[in-house]
């Protein structure tokens, strides 16, 4: 029995962002089929990936596990914008129709969640969950610190072998339509997975007399998933709009007074929507009812975040820990205290055209 059908709804949902966004309604019966064939039961999955889940059921399931990681991460990059990465508990694709369009926002979702993949089966091996994998023993190498000079040739995170497997299983997809969009996900993917390998770090264990550290025993480490993230968010920022050749083999910088897109930069075609309304066609869900910040000039602040509809506020209770005291010994005892703050949250637009939708 797959042990991949244990609540992975996420990892369904993922399966359905990336690769069928448009056949995923028969999503909701997955809880209810049996644990038998699961990968043939997964609509939208190409015949490779197909493949792939049959041979790598355990893979499968740290896919699953990793993509709650990177949803996180991309909803705590984007919590102060309009656009906040929000996913739809009832919209089986997950982000809604972002992602059936080829914005700046669709190209971070691609290269986070590339990243997120190799992110997840990379620490899998190395934890020795996987049956296909494990740590890197062939990355040796010489370094140098203050204490002079040191050989290192530990157990390293297999990067290589999370790189190529999620290169296979999340590429697949697009491999098939040699359309704009497929280069696009695929430039996006490429990047996201080069950058948890930016991030890859020398980590040390000292051994020798009481911590002298005249042995050591030293391996390469991924950071956390957040440095990854950061960077990306970067790259969003800078993320260069681009047009498909004429012979549609790759892009062209649409504005030529941009540079050219490097592997590392990640490439979008179309305009987003300023998400200030809900519109679903376009991938917006709107900012009406979203908190936001009152002082703050920046992207949380009432004024942007509201887009100059206003806002309403509401006194709510908030409950905190205070005047702790220590006794001895060793615990340390608090108050409940009761604050009354106040919260600010966007107004719908006049014509109030979303509420249909709810
Ligand atoms: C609101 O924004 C101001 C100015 O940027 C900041 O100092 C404050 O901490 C923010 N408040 C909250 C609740 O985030």
């Amino acid at each position: 029995m797959y042990s991949l059908l244990r609540g992975h709804w996420l990892y369904l949902f993922l399966i359905c962002v990336w690769l069928a966004p448009r056949v995923c309604s028969s999503w909701w019966y997955m809880g209810a089929l049996g644990t038998r064939v699961i990968c043939d039961n997964i609509p939208g999955l190409v015949s490779r990936q197909r493949q792939l889940c049959h041979k790598h059921p355990d893979t499968m399931q740290s896919i699953g596990d990793g993509a709650k990681e990177w949803i996180a991460e991309c909803q705590h990059q984007f919590r102060h914008h309009r656009w906040n990465c929000n996913t739809l508990d009832r919209d089986h694709t997950l982000f809604g129709r972002v992602m059936l369009r080829s914005s700046r926002e669709a190209a971070f979702v691609y290269a986070i969640s590339s990243a997120g993949v190799v992110f997840a089966i990379t620490r899998a091996c190395s934890q020795g969950e996987l049956s296909s994998c494990s740590c890197d023993p062939q990355k040796k190498g010489t370094s140098k610190d203050n204490k002079g000079t040191f050989n290192w040739g530990g157990c390293s995170d297999n990067i290589d072998y999370g790189i190529s497997f999620a290169k296979a299983f999340v590429d697949a997809k697009e491999k098939k339509g040699k359309d704009a969009r497929a280069l696009m996900n695929l430039h996006n993917n490429r990047a996201g997975r080069k950058a948890v390998k930016r991030f890859l770090k020398l980590e040390c264990k000292c051994h020798g007399v009481s911590g002298s550290c005249t042995l050591r025993t030293c391996w390469l480490a991924m950071a956390d998933l957040q440095k990854t993230g950061d960077y990306l968010r970067r790259k969003y920022n800078g993320a260069i709009q681009v047009i498909m050749n004429q012979d549609g083999t790759g892009f062209t910088v649409a504005n030529k007074n941009f540079k050219k897109p490097t592997k590392n930069d990640l490439v979008y075609f179309e305009n987003s929507p300023d998400y200030c309304v809900m519109d679903k066609e376009a991938g917006s869900l709107g900012t009406a009812g979203r908190v936001c910040n009152r002082t703050s000039r920046g992207m949380d602040g009432c004024e942007v975040m509201c887009c100059g509809r206003g806002y309403d506020t509401s006194r709510v209770m908030r409950v905190t820990k205070c005047e702790c005291k220590f006794h001895w010994c060793c615990v340390v005892r608090c108050k409940e205290c009761h604050e009354m703050t106040d919260v600010h949250t966007c107004k719908a637009p006049k014509n109030a055209d979303w509420l249909d939708h709810t």
